[in-house]
Formats: C-alpha cells, sequence, structure tokens
C-alpha cells in the first residue's frame, strides 16, 4: 500500500514511471475542476469524512475530519486473484484477460468513459445542495458521497490512463471538460444531466441513479478484463454508502411527512406530501430505468460473448455461464399495441440487469411503506411501470401510464402533472429548504436518522462551520 505517495495507490504505481506521470500531470487538472465545480462554499471546512486506506474487508476506511480539497483520492483495486479466469461468454474459463482484447478496445473504452463521465457529473448536480442541508448529519453525507464519486473517477481514469495509451490520456481530460447540465458540451447520460438542486432530488437519485450504478459495476465486477472487475469491486464498497443516503434519506422524509399528516395537513404543517414524494420517485426511477440501454441490443450480447460485462452475480446466480441456448420473452410495441417478442437471451442482457435492479428498488419501496404502516398511515407508495417515461430502448417514442398501459401522448400529456414533478411541486420543495446547521438540529420537512456515523452520534459535529 503506498499511502503516502503523492496519489496513494495500491498499485505499485512508482515501478511505473510513464503512467505515474501522466497520472500527476492529470492531477492539477483535477484539483482544479474539484476547486470549480465540486461542492460549493465548503473547500475550506473541516469534514469527518472516510477516507479508503485499503482494500481488506475490515477496517478500510480511516474517519478524520479532512478539508475536501486535501481528500486523499487515490488508486485501490482488490487484489488479484491467482489464476484467475474468465467467467462466462464463449471464452468461459481461459485465463482473464490482463490486457484490453484488441477487438474490444473502442467499446470498453466507451464503457470505461461512461461510467467515468457520470462520477464527476453528480459532483456537479450537486454542488449547491450544501448551501440548504437538513442538518449536519446530512451536510457530511453529501460530501462523503460527492469524495467518493471523485474519487471513482480517479478508477477510471486509471484505467483508462494505464491500458489505452494516448486515447486514454485524451479521455481522461475530457471527462474534466463536459459539465452536467451545459447544453455544449453535456455529459454523456441524461439522468446526469438533469438538476439536482434539492434534498428530495438529492435522496431520490441516490436511492434510484447511484443504484444503476451498483448494477453496472456489479456487472463489471465479474468481467473477464480483470483490472476492471478489480476497479470495480472495491468500488462497491464505496457506493453501498451512497444507496444507503438515499434509501434512509427518502425514507426519513417519509416518515417526516407521515407524523405530519397524522397532525393534519403535511403541506400547511411545512412538510413535504406524499404525492409529491411519488412523483421524484416516478421522474428518477424512469431516468435510472434509461441508463441500462436498450432492451434488445446486440451490443450487450457481444459484451456478455466476450467476457467482458455479465450479468449480476453471474457466478452465485447462474449455473449456465453461456447462456448461448436460451431465449428472453419482453413485450414490444408492435401495430399499437403491446405484443411479446421472444429474443436471444444474450441480447435481452441490459433487460436481465434492470429486472434485478427494479427488484432491489422493490425492497426500497417495501422498506418506506412499512414506515407508512408504522405511522399508522394507509397510504402506500409505488414503483411506477418500467415502461411509463423512458427516453431509450424499446418504450422510448410511445407514451405509457404509470401502470405501463399504452395511452396517447395527448393523455400522457394531460396526466403528466399528476405522474412528475411539475415547476410548482419544485418551486414548493426548494421553498422548504433552508439550512440548518446547529449540531444536533433538523429541518422540519425530515426526520433524524436512527443512529449517526460510525458510533458518533446525530449531534456531533461533523463539519465544523
Ligand atoms: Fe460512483
Ligand atoms: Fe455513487
Amino acid at each position: 500500500m503506498n499511502l503516502y505517495d503523492r496519489i496513494p495507490n495500491n498499485v505499485n504505481l512508482s515501478d511505473d514511471k510513464k503512467l505515474q506521470r501522466a497520472l500527476e500531470k492529470w492531477l492539477p487538472n483535477y484539483l482544479d475542476w474539484w476547486r470549480e465545480m465540486g461542492p460549493e462554499g465548503f473547500q475550506d471546512k473541516d469534514v469527518w469524512l472516510r477516507t479508503a486506506v485499503d482494500v481488506g474487508s475490515e477496517g478500510w476506511a480511516h474517519f478524520d475530519y479532512v478539508k475536501m480539497p486535501e481528500y486523499r483520492w487515490g488508486i485501490f483495486l482488490q487484489p488479484s486473484q491467482a489464476e484467475a479466469k474468465v467467467g462466462f461468454g464463449d471464452n468461459y474459463g481461459r485465463p482473464a484477460y490482463q490486457e484490453v482484447p484488441g477487438e474490444f478496445r473502442n467499446s470498453l473504452r466507451r464503457i470505461i468513459v461512461t461510467q467515468g463521465d457520470t462520477e464527476p457529473a453528480s459532483v456537479e448536480q450537486q454542488r449547491q445542495l450544501g448551501k440548504t442541508c437538513p442538518s449536519l448529519y446530512d451536510l457530511r453525507n453529501l460530501f462523503q458521497v460527492n469524495v467518493e464519486e471523485g474519487r471513482h473517477l480517479w478508477a477510471m481514469v486509471y484505467l483508462l490512463q494505464a491500458y489505452f495509451g494516448r486515447d486514454g490520456r485524451d479521455e481522461a481530460d475530457a471527462l474534466l471538460e463536459r459539465r452536467s447540465g451545459n447544453p455544449d458540451k453535456p455529459r454523456i447520460l441524461e439522468a446526469f444531466n438533469q438538476p439536482c438542486d434539492d434534498w428530495l432530488n438529492f435522496f431520490a437519485f441516490t436511492m434510484f441513479t447511484d443504484r444503476d450504478g451498483k448494477y453496472q459495476l456489479s456487472a463489471l465486477a465479474e468481467s473477464g478484463f480483470e483490472p476492471l472487475a478489480r476497479t470495480c469491486q472495491f468500488m462497491l464498497t464505496e457506493e453501498a454508502h451512497h444507496m444507503f443516503v438515499g434509501d434512509t434519506g427518502l425514507g426519513r422524509v417519509v416518515r417526516r411527512s407521515a407524523q405530519l399528516m397524522k397532525e393534519g395537513n403535511a403541506r400547511e404543517l411545512g412538510g413535504i406530501p406524499l404525492d409529491i414524494i411519488q412523483k421524484y420517485i416516478n421522474f428518477w426511477f424512469s431516468y435510472s430505468l434509461d441508463l441500462f440501454g436498450g432492451e434488445i441490443s446486440s451490443n450487450s450480447a457481444d459484451f456478455f460473448a466476450a467476457g467482458l460485462k455479465g450479468r449480476y452475480k453471474e457466478q452465485e446466480q447462474y449455473k449456465d455461464h453461456l447462456a448461448a441456448n436460451d431465449s428472453f420473452t419482453l413485450l414490444v410495441v408492435e401495430d399499437g399495441q403491446l405484443k411479446p417478442r421472444e429474443v436471444p437471451l444474450r441480447n435481452a442482457l441490459n433487460e436481465v440487469l434492470r429486472g434485478e435492479y427494479v427488484k432491489d428498488c422493490e425492497k426500497g419501496l417495501a422498506r418506506w411503506n412499512k414506515i407508512l404502516a408504522e405511522e399508522g398511515l394507509t397510504d402506500r407508495l409505488n414503483l411506477p411501470s418500467p415502461r411509463f417515461h423512458r427516453h431509450v430502448g424499446e418504450y422510448a417514442g410511445h407514451d405509457f401510464d404509470l401502470m405501463g398501459n399504452l395511452i396517447t401522448t395527448e393523455e400522457f400529456e394531460r396526466r403528466r402533472s399528476e405522474s412528475l414533478p411539475t415547476i410548482k411541486d419544485r418551486e414548493y420543495v426548494r421553498s422548504l429548504m433552508h439550512s440548518v446547521t446547529q449540531p444536533g438540529k433538523i429541518a422540519n420537512w425530515i426526520a433524524p436518522p436512527a443512529t449517526g456515523v460510525k458510533g458518533k452520534p446525530f449531534e456531533f459535529e461533523y463539519v465544523r462551520l
């Protein structure tokens, strides 16, 4: 572990002078980007953050006060496995690739760049949120997510610089040049160009959009390209916290709204009504589904065949790692109707991964509905149909209601304000966002967390302002 190098790492960076020079050249540009696009107004504050210092299952992180620009962004890969093998596809059982397979160089670079692009994008989307934090605890969690997204960018940039030569270096530079929501140089994926300017958006984003990250990273964590697999495995340990922030954050909003509903009208009492929460769920769930790509995809088949991108828990959940003969049936729109279509399983792997994601999201909804039940309410929150409000894949260009029934565009537009956040909804939510920064205090629209961070109480001074 070269923890005190300029770039902390466990990849023996000092043995590879060329790579070390390339990364050290990129480092000041990264810091410029962080200062310009990272959390606004808090760069010189001490934040109680966890820093990755090892990759072992125990004690991999260290907690202490740190100023964000001084965070030790490092490169950490899970240790290499002796005799690692390609775990699926046409090369199943052959030695894992230690270099990029030539014929897949472009598409693999595209995968890494696309994943890498989401990391700084989310930091940019969230950069104003600190100013309206509901508590110091939440402020600290926001910054924790932000610095770790920064580290995830480092993880992808390491792969680009180490394995893709000159093109990789150019892509690494471009990752610092695109900007979320900028019409001239937007981020690659649409969910990462959507504004995330209030905390309900933030919690829905970390619940649904970071969870897409979990599934993409999981599929790559078993990649036959071993450096990618080892990188993604470690990123997943950090990602778990981001989803925790979203899941429990929304749960706390739901709990507070339920408490206020028992006293009267949640809105009149300064809370967020459940129908607005539901609309935010519909918005972020549908945009996050798009991130999995088309339902029927030759790319997904090629990537599986090559052993580069597998299914979720490929080794644990499946026996047949070739998936060469099975088929998958999904509903497509044909002649103005939904009709089943059977496709080779390998062509439906985006949809298979999306299906795993949907199951995971449903568990989150069940947790929030349990909170509503605990508070004695009969209201429930739901996930919309995966066909609702899609912009990518088979269902894009058609309109569906929340139950997944095909409807006309006029009908969709007529119901839009019932199913997706309106400008008024967003303005109302924003009107509730005022910073609460006294230790132990919390905004009125959200319940406090069940526990603090890493054994500290909720009242702990997580950020010194
Ligand atoms: Fe990330
Ligand atoms: Fe994340």
